[in-house]
């Protein structure tokens, strides 16, 4: 009787691992099926551009400043959607997105990366974009690291935020690294008095392990590109930078606000979560001169600013805006606002100590 008990049990539970490893053969097999299908590059009608490629100024992206050169942007960092797997938390977030837009009235909107990270990332990219669009305010897009990382592929993404009135974007020259490579020039009576570069940090090198970085084509681009702007303003054109991943000198000024005792909730525990190689971005920038500074997201729980030792680039994180980033932390979310301002010489300006400032969801 017993030995029958035994050999039933054994049967049954021979049973139940046989089907629970064809279905997660089948579970995984169509997810994989589904990820290489959809993640391959399409085609997006990028143009190439080399060392001696002559390109129409007036097609880059231009917004126009008010008569007193005011110019207010919001920063929207790791927003995290997830498309429905955690509707409550995707729900607060867009809530507290409303209410930034409604009480701050920004000029512009610039994504600075990871706005979803599911596989659903299409729908998520849609469903954001179409809430963007009927605010009616002007936005810009940093692709991050979790952009295209679970679904479909960076150049589909692409195709569909060309589709928006309201999204201010360019993917960049294709034979460059990156797909959210563009400036947008600031003109004021018809002048360029400020420009804004938004920057694809790209993803991963060896396969996740590492976080990606700035590489030496995008930064021959950048150079390029902002000569031809300065030569069609006439003088420096002002401009900062806009990234998902952090340069690894923001290190250098976590290691410095922590030997100046400075540790409250603007640092995290964690560190910086920046590329261990170091592309030199920052020490182009400021050979290039007349960067005022640079902005990043990715750390969620980082929201400090500050100089390098020996830089003068001001960089800061932007303030976490997504409710499915933190999850550890129950600290409330926010956006970074950024303004500019007329400067004495026609350009505007940007005073760090004065002219970024996070606000929280819950103070608006
Ligand atoms: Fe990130």
């Amino acid at each position: 009787m017993e030995k029958k008990k035994a050999a039933a049990f054994f049967k049954r539970a021979l049973g139940f691992v046989c089907v629970t490893i064809i279905a997660l053969t089948l579970v995984s097999g169509a997810y994989l099926s589904f990820f290489f299908i959809v993640h391959q590059p399409v085609e997006t009608g990028a143009r190439e551009e080399s060392a001696d490629f002559v390109f129409d100024i007036n097609a880059l992206n231009y917004m126009d400043v008010g008569d007193d050169g005011s110019f207010s942007i919001m920063l929207l960092s790791d927003l995290h959607m997830t498309f429905g797997a955690a509707v409550l938390r995707d729900k607060k977030t867009y809530d507290g997105i409303s209410k930034a837009l409604e009480t701050q009235n920004p000029d512009l909107v610039i994504v600075n990366g990871d706005a979803w990270a599911t596989p659903l990332n299409l729908p998520s990219l849609t469903t954001f974009a179409d809430f963007m669009e009927s605010k009616r305010v002007y936005w810009a897009y940093a692709f991050g690291n979790h952009d295209s990382e679970f679904g479909f592929s960076k150049t589909r993404l692409v195709n569909k935020l060309k589709e928006y009135e309201y999204c201010v974007f360019d993917e960049g020259p294709k034979n460059i690294t990156g797909n959210s490579n563009y400036f947008i020039n600031l003109r004021k009576g018809g002048d360029i008095v400020y420009t804004l570069s938004i920057i694809d940090s790209n993803e991963y090198v060896k396969y996740r392990k590492i976080y990606d970085y700035v590489h030496a084509d995008q930064m021959e681009w950048f150079g390029r590109t902002l000569d031809a702007i300065r030569a069609a303003a006439g003088g420096i054109v002002p401009v900062s930078v806009f990234q998902h991943i952090p340069v690894p000198e923001f290190k250098e000024v976590y290691d410095s606000l922590l030997a100046d005792g400075y540790f409250d909730t603007h640092l995290s525990d964690k560190g910086v979560y920046s590329p261990d190689y170091n592309s030199g971005f920052l020490s182009f920038l400021e050979a290039a001169g007349g960067v005022d500074a640079m902005f990043f997201a990715h750390d969620h729980y980082n929201d400090f600013g500050g100089y390098a030792p020996g830089s003068s680039i001001y960089m800061q994180y932007g303030y976490c805006s997504g409710y499915m980033a933190n999850l550890t932390k129950e600290l409330d979310r926010g956006v970074t606002m950024v303004y500019l301002g007329l400067g004495a010489d026609g350009f505007l300006t940007l005073d760090p100590s004065r002219d970024i400032k996070h606000i929280m969801y819950g103070e608006m």
